[in-house]
């Protein structure tokens, strides 16, 4: 495996500008804020690409909203899985009872969310969805689909709003296409 190579973000190609994601998440705000209109929402944002994601999204969504997050194992350096999946932080408040919604920012092979999803199921919440930005389905090995997505995309790595390569590129406000050639 060669290093990873940095290439600048402004080399990056532009898929969603900042305007067209703000547009997106402000649309699956409203569906939600519809959805649960008179109930309370937990949001749990899987760390660290969907930080920024569920930061736009709670201040999008008009119905009262706490937040938490879990953690689980990633890609780590590079672009490929292991498959393995392992949860390095657990939830911080209890969601017994609790209308939750998983917030993610890319559902790719599946594998993340389907082992999140029994893991929230056991914690016997009200009510369960799924919240992703990004959603590649060529790449699904597990059937699992989000109830609200912000874009589908094609098998391409991405880079930018939350997502990294090897844990930069995340600050990026835009959605740019990591360059084939660049790294593993
Ligand atoms: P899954 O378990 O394969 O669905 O993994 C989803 C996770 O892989 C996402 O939360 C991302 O952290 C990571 N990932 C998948 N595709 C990309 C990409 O194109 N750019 C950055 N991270 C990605
Ligand atoms: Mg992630």
């Amino acid at each position: 495996m060669s290093s990873p190579v940095f290439v600048p973000a402004s080399q990056c190609e532009i898929l969603f500008t900042t305007d067209q994601i703000a547009d997106r998440v402000v649309a699956i705000g409203r569906q939600i804020t519809e959805e649960y209109k008179g109930q309370s929402i937990v949001l749990v944002g899987v760390l660290k690409g969907a930080a920024i994601f569920l930061a736009d999204l709670a201040r999008a969504i008009e119905v009262d909203n706490t937040f938490d997050f879990v953690a689980v194992s990633s890609y780590g350096k590079g672009k490929t899985t292991t498959g393995a999946v392992k949860l390095i932080k657990d939830l911080d408040v209890p969601i017994e009872g609790k209308h939750v919604i998983l917030v993610e920012d890319i559902l790719d092979t599946g594998l993340t969310l389907s082992y999140l999803r029994k893991l929230m199921l056991q914690h016997k919440p009200a009510t369960l969805k799924i919240a992703t930005c990004l959603d590649k389905p060529e790449r699904r090995l597990v059937p699992i689909e989000a109830d609200y997505v912000c874009f589908k995309i094609p098998n391409k790595f991405v880079i930018g709003y939350g997502m990294d390569y090897a844990e930069k590129y995340r600050n990026v406000p835009d959605i740019r296409l990591f360059p084939e050639d660049a790294g593993h």
